[in-house]
């Protein structure tokens, strides 16, 4: 069992304010992603729990035991960070089993757990050598076999990956899915790297300026941003953000932008109908805007007029950058579309997918279901229902 709990966190340096107030509860077994801007205290919420900051007001539990003034030593947590640090001057059998011999752990017992995390990690034949004799990922990955030979209730890890070329942090990624599911500890992972942040969580927690803005599967943050913040941030290319106004009655509402409108379907409408007279923000996914002629049948569209300034081919898809109404936005549309520079196209907006936000709060209006069927996550625990917020 490893649960972590923060509550009321708050950590300043000085005058600055690293994190605020923050309640997070952290499952067992879960694999957690942190994810905000450089500077945003993400690396301050992992140190907190380490033991290596000592908290300005709040509490942090593990396992529902009070760690506050607990010594890191004594918290059975390991850390990976994205310098691995490891002794020149020893094998990489030395540097994993460093840690265990200064805890006086038998050498019988260090040599079962080392050859334990080396196979794990598949770097069992390079026991022997020297770090100066490994390539950037395989130290990496002497740096996690040094957390795991520890056996820790939670391993905590601060952009391990961002020294490492793109193939191999692809490669790494994997595995440490992998690793996450076969070691089954609850893992809580620092990045500002979205595609890791995805690809890997099964919660994403996404902070900015010391406050936790949302956490919820990839999926929740992806199709129901709670906030401008998270719309903005969460998803690549991001989401084309437009001020506009509500207006309309309960059977027909419409969000009026520069230059256009878009009505909203009649469900939606009623949804929303409260908040007429609203200026608001319109968030649009490049993705839910469509060239007409490969539309799936059952998108609810609006069709709005655009030029089309610049386009980029991406192999499976095609990138339109438009000029709408002298906004510029981005389209993600079918690669066979035949919208090229210089040319005014007529795209569908997909109505049901828009995003409207409250213009004054930046919170999000109304959200929408999840989509049908979305994928599986890699190794999602059994959450306890209703936690995620
Ligand atoms: N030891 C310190 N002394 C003073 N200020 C600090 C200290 N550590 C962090 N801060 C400040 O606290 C804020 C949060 O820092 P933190 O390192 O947690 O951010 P981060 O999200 O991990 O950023 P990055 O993505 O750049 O690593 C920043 O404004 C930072 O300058
Ligand atoms: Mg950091």
């Amino acid at each position: 069992m490893a649960r972590v709990l923060y509550s009321h966190v708050t950590k300043h340096f000085g005058d600055t304010v690293a994190v605020e107030d923050l309640t997070l509860e952290v499952f067992d077994k879960e694999f957690l992603v942190l994810i905000g801007p450089s500077g945003c205290g993400k690396s301050t919420v992992i140190r907190v729990l380490a033991g290596l900051e000592k908290l300005t007001a709040g509490e942090v539990y593990l396992d529902d035991v009070l760690v506050n003034d607990l010594p890191a030593r004594d918290r059975d947590i390991a850390m990976v960070f994205q310098s691995y640090a490891l002794y020149p001057h020893m094998s990489v059998f030395d540097n994993m089993a460093f840690g265990l011999k200064m805890h006086g752990v038998h050498k019988d017992e260090i040599k079962r757990r080392v050859t334990a995390a080396a196979e794990t990690l598949g770097i069992h034949e390079l026991l022997k050598r020297k770090p100066a004799q490994l390539s950037g990922g395989q130290r990496q990955r002497v740096a996690l076999g040094r957390a795991i030979v520890r056996e820790p209730k939670v391993f905590l890890f601060d952009e391990p990956l961002s020294n490492l070329d793109a193939k191999l942090r692809v490669q790494t990624r994997a595995e440490l899915s992998k690793l996450h599911d076969r070691l089954g500890t609850t893992f809580i992972y620092v990045t500002h790297d979205q595609v890791e942040a995805m690809t890997m969580a099964t919660r994403l927690a996404v902070m900015k300026d010391g406050v936790l803005h949302q956490v919820g599967t990839p999926e929740e943050v992806y199709f129901r941003p709670d906030n401008v913040f998270v719309a903005g941030f969460i998803g690549s290319p991001s989401m084309n953000l437009l001020p506009g106004k509500l207006t309309g009655t309960p059977e027909e509402m419409r969000i009026e932008l520069k230059g256009f409108e878009l009505s909203l379907p009649a469900e939606r409408s009623k949804r929303v109908a409260s908040f007429a007279g609203r200026d608001v923000i319109c968030g649009i996914r490049p993705e839910d805007m469509h060239d007409r002629a490969f539309v799936r049948a059952e998108v609810r569209g609006q069709v709005i007029q655009g030029r089309v300034e610049v386009t980029e081919m991406m192999g499976n898809e095609r990138f339109l950058h438009l000029l709408v109404h002298e906004q510029e936005l981005l389209a993600r549309v079918d690669a066979r579309t035949r919208a090229r520079a210089g040319q005014d196209v007529s795209l569908l907006v997909d109505v049901d997918r828009v995003h409207i936000f409250d213009a004054a709060t930046e919170k999000v209006l109304d959200k929408f279901d999840l989509p049908e069927s979305p994928a599986p996550v890699p190794g999602e625990p059994v959450a306890s229902p209703g936690a995620a917020s």
